[in-house]
Parts: C-alpha cells; structure tokens; sequence
C-alpha cells in the first residue's frame, strides 16, 4: 500500500515526484513559462497542482476567481510561512478574491493551542506579516474558523452527510472526533467562497503544501456531489530548516523569523548548514554542493530575485571559487537589511491590520 499524506504528521516529503504517480498531483511545469514573474514559479518551488488550467484560464480572461488557504497559528512567523505569504499576495495581485482561514478549531482539536493564544499568534504573527509583506486589506476576507458568518457554519454542519466513514478512513487512516470535525470544517472553508452568500460558484484555488493534498481530494469529491466547481490546488516545496531537518515553530535554531533580530539573525546563518567541504583545499578542488546548502536556499527563496545572480553563485560555488564564510557574509547581509525594512512595514501596517479586524 503507498504511504499515506499526513495533513497533521511530520513526515518530510523526500521526494515530490512520487506524489505525481501515486496521488495524482500534476506537475506545474506547462505553466512555467506564462507565470514566470513569480520566483516561485519560476524555481520550481511550487511544483505541483490539481486542475489549475481553470484558475489559469480565468487569469487570461479576466474572469473572477477566488484564492482560499488556511493557517494553522503555532509560533513564530518564519521564513518558510513567509513563502505561503507571498503566494497569497501573487493571486490577490493577479486578482483573486482572497479568503484566509485561522484554523484556530482544527489548532485546538488537533494542536493543543488555545483559542484565545491562537488568535494573538494569528494577529501578531500572521496578519501583521502578511499586510507588512504586501497583502492588501481590499478584497481580502480574513477569519477565524471559531468566528465566522452563520452560513458557512450551516454549511460545515451539513456536510457529514456527503461523506461515509470508510471514505474518510481510507484517506485519512484512523480518525478521531477531533480529526472528523477538523476536516468536515476544512472541506467547508474550501468550498465555502461558491456559496451565493459569498462570491457564489467561481473557480477557487487552494495553495498548500503536499502534506494537505488529503484534505483536497475529498473536498474535490464532495464538491462533485454539491455541483461546485471542483476546486484547484497547487503545491509547494517547503524550506529545510537552518540545520538541516525540518524547518519548525517549535525549534527557534531551525528558522528566522520575520521579527527575529537581525544580529540573531545574522549569527543564525553564521552557524547555518552548507553544502561546503571540511576544508579550503577539498573546496577549491571539489566545489561546494548549493543543492544541501540552507545558505542557499535562503537565496533562491527569499533574498535573491535575480535568476542571472542566483545563478552565478551556483556556478561559482559549483566550481569551487565561492568560499562558504564569504557566501554566508552576503547572504547574511541581505539578511539584516530585509528585517530591518520589514520592522518598519510592520508597523505601519497596523492600522490596516485594525481596520481588517474591525476594531
Ligand atoms: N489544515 C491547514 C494546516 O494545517 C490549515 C487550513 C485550514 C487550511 N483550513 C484550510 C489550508 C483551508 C487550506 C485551505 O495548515
Ligand atoms: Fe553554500 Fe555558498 Fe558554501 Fe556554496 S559557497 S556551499 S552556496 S555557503
């Protein structure tokens, strides 16, 4: 039997073209080219997608569209939250109506986090980032799965009946109250956006990482049932963390965060992973290896836009003439001088953030 995704495990996906074959993911190769402005895109870090044509198609036709993913408030906003931030703020830019979930139910049954805890961190760490990091507040429905509109909670609350145990068993594995009524309320913030008391039947599209890809199959098949327009995903590659491993809330030595202090920042990358030898000579012989180094990775994510740049430093570190601790003190250097522009858009995004909440 293939293994199983595991939206609430802690499984690292070693290798994504696997998911192809065994879940059915496509690649998101053919559309490379159309959306190559984005560097995600463009890197192959959103690699994958179910049915985008359509979210495609309403892009080169001007037809509405809606963008709808949730977040699961557990920390820190680092940088590995800080690439799902700018993939929300790329379809609100080409012109999704935007939906973000706080899955303050699904932390609480699923996590142990407080709800009251859970709505500081998604305000505090989520929000304020995502408004600092170019969200706009028009166009952007942004709420709490404990607090929301009376339909969509008729809509969770109807649900069970498109859905059979075994159906869930078989993708999920074993089930509690608890995991039931998490994804009952996933499936419901999914396809919520077609209800006519919200931007009624639109294509809607879900970005995710492959670990969530159970809960979009069977969204997708109740979706059939209720006559919704199936929904569209697409799927991204995630950071490894600063050690190696994953990159994780809870372990501050795996990730820097949006608010963390840049001289901590700074010595964090410092003390970073690379793909260097064990000494100069081995390295001007050998070269370094870009592909396990977090260094780098920190470049093709977030600090280098330039592909000819980024590009340069692969060959270069490749052929054995880039020395680590010079590649760090650049990567370093960006480093600081994105927090410190960040501390500032932070808070002049505050009063957006108020106006969002409604205080
Ligand atoms: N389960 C998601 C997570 O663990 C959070 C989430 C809730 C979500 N509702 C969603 C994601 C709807 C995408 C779409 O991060
Ligand atoms: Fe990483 Fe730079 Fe060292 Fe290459 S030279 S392994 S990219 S730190």
């Amino acid at each position: 039997m293939p293994a199983k995704l595991d939206p609430w495990g802690s499984m690292k996906i070693e290798n994504y073209e696997k998911l192809f074959a065994e879940f059915g993911i496509e690649p998101f190769e053919k559309f490379k080219e159309k959306f190559k402005d984005n560097r995600y895109v463009r890197r192959g870090i959103i690699f994958g997608h179910r049915d985008f044509e359509r979210i495609a198609y309403a892009v080169q036709k001007k037809e509405k569209f809606a963008m709808m993913t949730g977040l699961m408030p557990s920390g820190k906003f680092h940088f590995g939250h800080k690439m799902v931030a700018d993939e929300i703020i790329w379809f609100q830019e080409l012109g999704a109506e935007t939906y973000v979930c706080v899955a303050d139910i699904e932390a609480y049954n699923m996590r142990d986090i407080d709800l009251k805890q859970a709505r500081k961190l998604a305000v505090e760490e989520y929000l304020l980032n995502y408004i600092a990091l170019g969200l706009k507040g028009k166009n952007l429905n942004f709420y709490f799965q404990s607090s929301y509109k009376i339909p969509y909670y008729l809509f969770r609350d109807t649900l069970s009946k498109r859905a059979t145990f075994n159906e869930l068993r078989g993708i999920y594995g074993e089930l509690s109250p608890g995991k039931i009524l998490s994804v009952l309320t996933q499936v419901a913030d999914i396809l919520h956006p077609q209800l006519d008391e919200f931007s009624g039947r639109m294509p809607v599209v879900v970005p995710v990482g492959s670990d969530q890809d159970p809960h979009l199959r069977l969204t997708r098949d109740i979706a059939a049932k209720l006559n919704f327009i199936l929904p569209s995903s697409t799927y991204h590659k995630f950071m490894e963390g600063l050690q190696g491993g994953k990159m994780s809330s809870s372990d501050p030595k795996s990730y820097i965060s949006l608010t963390e202090n840049p001289k901590d920042a700074v010595k964090k990358i410092m003390r970073a992973k690379t793909g260097g030898r064990n000494t100069a000579e081995e390295q001007k012989e050998l070269g370094g290896i870009p592909g396990q180094c977090m260094v780098y990775e920190f470049f093709v994510y977030h600090l280098i836009d330039d592909d000819k740049e980024l590009h340069e430093i692969y060959h270069e570190c490749k052929s054995g003439n880039l020395r680590c601790g010079d590649c760090k003190k650049k990567c370093a250097d960006l480093m600081e001088k994105f927090l410190y522009a960040h501390r500032e858009k932070r808070e002049k995004s505050r009063n957006v953030v108020a106006q969002i909440l409604g205080n």
